[in-house]
């Protein structure tokens, strides 16, 4: 199945444009990444994150439990019972570079998505799990209304920045958040949950069909009986184009608030797999230091996409009904949002947790 890209066509309307827009994710503070000067980009500190990604022992597609609980005060390290190393193409996604600017680039989204997690929340009452929490953009509200919350993400870099924000909670918020570092493709908790939510379409970064089998299957697990789980994935459909490639240009350019840098935030889109479905979009960065010089911190993304009666096939196949079928968090009807926002319970009975 060869790859079959097309160049971006100005204008065309195109509904994954607003994938993880305005991703940036790191391990490493600002500036430790690729560091650009006026002659042209040069290899800067990034050997320190190579070595840091190279003692990892962590696969998103290694099946088993991984599920390793975080206490607050430690550092984020491979989960046990991992053998296989990291390979580049299990980096994608994890936002190794960009992390810390990625509350900045997604705070706009927090305004249309929220207030829809937080009802969820308040409907089924009981803890929440999320899925690829990253640096807690919904987890962190759902715990500070209340909520004994269950977040998991496989990312060093993104949990950091979690860690990060949760220092400044309250003990009593900061102790109803409960994170896990670990793959969502196979993971394994000790409770079951009325409610299971996987926003802003991190389930798309499950590119084979062995990944979203093994999610799903330990969704099903660890959804309560009653319980309720929410999938959020763009929306592509037949009338649409998908799958052009972009060349790099910028989002936005703002002061980052705790650094005083500026930061510019762009994207591009090098390479599209129309056969597998799967967008190689890029997330760029770019930090201007104290000295005038630029750095540039880049994560490569690889996210599936889904027409309509797939993702319902692929549901239905892994023992799930869809309840209500949304187009955005306003609940408007699918037809006309960007989003398959798909609510869903067990179609039959509930599996023994184990
Ligand atoms: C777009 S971010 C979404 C973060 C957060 N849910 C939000 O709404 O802001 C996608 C997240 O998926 C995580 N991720 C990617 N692959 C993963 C995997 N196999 N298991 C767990 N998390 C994963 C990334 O580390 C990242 O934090």
């Amino acid at each position: 199945m060869g790859l079959r890209s097309r160049s971006a066509v100005s204008g065309q309307s195109t509904s994954y444009r607003h994938y993880w827009c305005g991703v940036s994710l790191g391990n490493s503070p600002p500036g430790a990444s690729f560091r650009a000067s006026p002659a042209g980009l040069r290899r800067g500190s990034h050997r320190r994150s190579a070595r840091f990604c190279g003692r990892r022992r962590i696969s998103p597609r290694q099946r088993g439990p991984c599920a390793a609980v975080f206490s607050w005060g430690q550092t984020f390290s491979p989960p046990r019972g991992v053998q296989r190393s990291m390979s580049s193409q299990d980096e994608q996604n994890l936002f190794t570079n960009t992390a810390p600017w990625y509350d900045m680039d997604t705070a706009y989204y927090s305004e249309s998505d929220l207030a829809f997690y937080l009802e969820a929340a308040d409907r089924a009452g009981g803890p929440v799990l999320e899925l690829a929490c990253g640096t807690g953009r919904v987890s962190i509200p759902l715990a500070e209304a209340g909520h004994e919350v269950w977040a998991l993400d496989l990312s060093a870099s993104m949990l950091t920045e979690l860690a990060r924000k949760a220092a400044a909670l309250s003990p009593e918020v900061r102790n109803r958040l409960h994170v896990v570092q670990g793959s969502m493709s196979s993971f394994q908790i000790p409770q079951q949950f009325p409610l299971i939510i996987i926003p802003f379409r991190s389930f798309q970064a499950l590119t084979d069909d062995h990944d979203t089998s093994g999610c799903l299957e330990s969704v099903r697990r660890h959804l309560a009986s009653g319980g309720v789980f929410i999938l959020d994935v763009f929306k592509v459909d037949h009338k649409e184009t998908i799958a052009t490639t972009e060349v790099e240009h910028t989002d936005w350019e703002r002061r980052d608030p705790r650094t005083g840098q500026t930061v510019r935030r762009a994207r591009r889109m090098p390479a599209v797999d129309s056969e597998k479905q799967i967008i190689y979009p890029e997330v760029i960065l770019y930090t201007t230091n104290q000295d005038g010089s630029v750095s540039r911190h880049v994560d490569t993304l690889a996210l599936r996409y889904y027409y309509e009666y797939q993702l319902q096939i692929l549901l239905a196949t892994h023992g799930f009904k869809v309840d209500a079928a949304y187009g955005s968090y306003d609940k408007r009807p699918v037809a006309s949002g960007t989003e398959f926002l798909f609510v869903c319970s067990h179609s039959v009975g509930v599996p023994a947790l184990g």
